[in-house]
C-alpha cells in the first residue's frame, strides 16, 4: 500500500524555498522540519543540502506514514525517518538527544502557523528558542500580514476561510510573530516576498 499524501501546494513553492534555504542556512548541522506534511518538501529539499542531516516530523499520524513511505520511494543518506512532534509540547522528543555529531543549527517549518491555533506558533517559537544552537536559523513560510494589513486581496479571502473553518486560524501579524521570537531568543534577520504573496521570515538564535 502506498501511503504516500500529495500537495500541489508544496509541489509549487519547492524550487524558490530552496533557492532561499541554500543561500541563508548556517554551513552545517541537523535541519529539524516541523510539520513536514506530505513529505514532498523533505524529499526535494535533502539532496540539495547533503551536507547537513534532514530530520522530518509530524503532528498527525496518516502523515508520518504519508513521510515514511514518500522516503521509501524517494531515499536520501541524510534524511531521518519522521518523528511525532507537537509543537505546543514543552519537550520535544529531538530533546532527549542524538544530534551529538549533527547539532540543530536549522528549522523549518512551512504553512503551519496560520493553519492552526496560535498556541501552535508560540510553541514553535519557545521550542526553537530552546532547541536551536546560538547562530541557529528559524526559517518560517507562509502569508503574513504586513503593519496590520493583508498584502493582497487573495491572502484577504483566504483568511476569512481559514477562520470561517476554524476562528482560532489565521494568517498571523509579522511584527506579532517577530516579537514573540524576539522573546525566545530569536532575532528577526530578514522576511523575504516569495511567489503567491507569502513571506520566508528568518530568525536567528542569539
Ligand atoms: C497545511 S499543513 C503544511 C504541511 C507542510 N509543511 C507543507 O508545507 O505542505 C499544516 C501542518 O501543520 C501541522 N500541525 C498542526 N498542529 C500542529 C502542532 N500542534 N504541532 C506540529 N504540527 C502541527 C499539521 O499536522 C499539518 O501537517
Amino acid at each position: 500500500m502506498d501511503r504516500r499524501q500529495y500537495s500541489a501546494s508544496s509541489q509549487r513553492n519547492r524550487e524558490p524555498i530552496a533557492e532561499v534555504l541554500l543561500s541563508r542556512l548556517p554551513p552545517i548541522g541537523t535541519i529539524l522540519e516541523v510539520a513536514s506534511g506530505s513529505g514532498e518538501h523533505a524529499v526535494h529539499f535533502a539532496p540539495l543540502l547533503p551536507q547537513y542531516c534532514w530530520q522530518t516530523t509530524n503532528y498527525e499520524e496518516d502523515q508520518i506514514e504519508s513521510v515514511i513511505d514518500w522516503i521509501a520511494h524517494s531515499p536520501s543518506p541524510n534524511l531521518r525517518m519522521p518523528l511525532r512532534l507537537d509543537t505546543t509540547e514543552s519537550y520535544w522528543p529531538v530533546e532527549t538527544g542524538g544530534y551529538a555529531d549533527m547539532p540543530i543549527t536549522g528549522i523549518f517549518n512551512a504553512n503551519m502557523i496560520h493553519i492552526s491555533p496560535f498556541e501552535v506558533c508560540e510553541g514553535l517559537l519557545a521550542g526553537a528558542g530552546r532547541i536551536l544552537t546560538a547562530g541557529g536559523r528559524l526559517f518560517i513560510y507562509g502569508p503574513f500580514k504586513v503593519g496590520g494589513t493583508q498584502t493582497a486581496p487573495t491572502n484577504e479571502t483566504f483568511d476569512q476561510w481559514l477562520k470561517s473553518r476554524n476562528p482560532a486560524y489565521a494568517i498571523r501579524d509579522q511584527e506579532v510573530v517577530i516579537d514573540l521570537a524576539s522573546e525566545n531568543g530569536l532575532a528577526h534577520l530578514e522576511a523575504i516576498p516569495m511567489p503567491a504573496n507569502n513571506f520566508l521570515q528568518i530568525f536567528e538564535k542569539q
